[in-house]
């Protein structure tokens, strides 16, 4: 199977963990598409959908999905999105595609967040995807001498502006032994918004696509 079907396999599977009539969590990025190409088709047993980014937005409306804004809503029971790296320990790196800030609001938000992922997502380390940390453009050169200090290289995205305004700092080379302690101290450098590491909030449930089929994993 390529990338893409095992990424579709876990799209389709997702749409067990939607809860009928209530607002769904939707995240940002490849596999969280496949998977708003499924929800349109259970689009009437639920009144809509909460979203992570423009891009999401966009797609969930382009089907008929109502998107609500966060702040109407307080009852999220599942939020469902991709990931760039997970661990067995349900920690992530994600914001590959940007989103970081606006996921990470609604996985803290939601009951219980849902990763999809294609296998080759799954690590025993997180850090070799480089960790993208969203950054107030003032603070950029501070930022990036910062993250220097804790081991990483960081790299400006070129060309790229998130939904709020800002840009991103992609950190290489960071080997990320303790990832609940390095997404607090990532947090307390002024003029970051908030860093790509999902570990003080990881996910619940991972579902993972594999040539066997779907792989379901939880927390221990
Ligand atoms: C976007 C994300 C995505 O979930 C992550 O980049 C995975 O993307 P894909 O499903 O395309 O592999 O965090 O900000």
């Amino acid at each position: 199977m390529t990338q893409d079907e095992l990424k579709q396999l876990v799209a389709r599977a997702a749409l067990d963990y939607v809860v009928e009539g209530k607002i769904v969590g939707v995240g940002t990025g490849s596999t969280a598409r496949l998977f708003i190409d499924a929800l349109a088709e259970i689009k009437d047993r639920i009144p809509g959908a909460v979203a992570s980014s423009e891009d999401t937005r966009t797609r969930l409306l382009g089907h008929g999905i109502k998107v609500f804004d966060l702040n109407e809503v307080s009852d999220i029971p599942v939020y469902i999105d991709g990931a760039d790296e997970i661990t067995a320990e349900m920690h992530m790196i994600k914001g590959g595609g940007g989103a970081l800030t606006r996921e990470k609001i609604i996985a803290a938000v939601a009951q219980k967040f849902v990763c999809i992922a294609d296998g080759s997502k799954l690590v025993d380390v997180l850090g070799r995807f480089p960790l993208p940390v969203e950054v107030i453009p003032m603070a950029q050169a501070y930022v990036a001498r910062e993250l220097a200090k804790l081991g990483g290289t960081p790299v400006l995205r070129e060309g790229f502006v998130t939904d709020n305004g800002n840009v991103i700092l992609d950190v290489k080379g960071l080997q990320i032994v303790d990832p609940v302690d390095l997404e607090s101290r990532i947090n307390q450098i002024v003029g970051v918004v908030t860093n790509g590491l999902f570990a003080r909030r990881p996910a619940d449930v991972c579902l993972l696509g594999m040539e066997s089929g779907v792989k379901t994993f939880t927390a221990d």
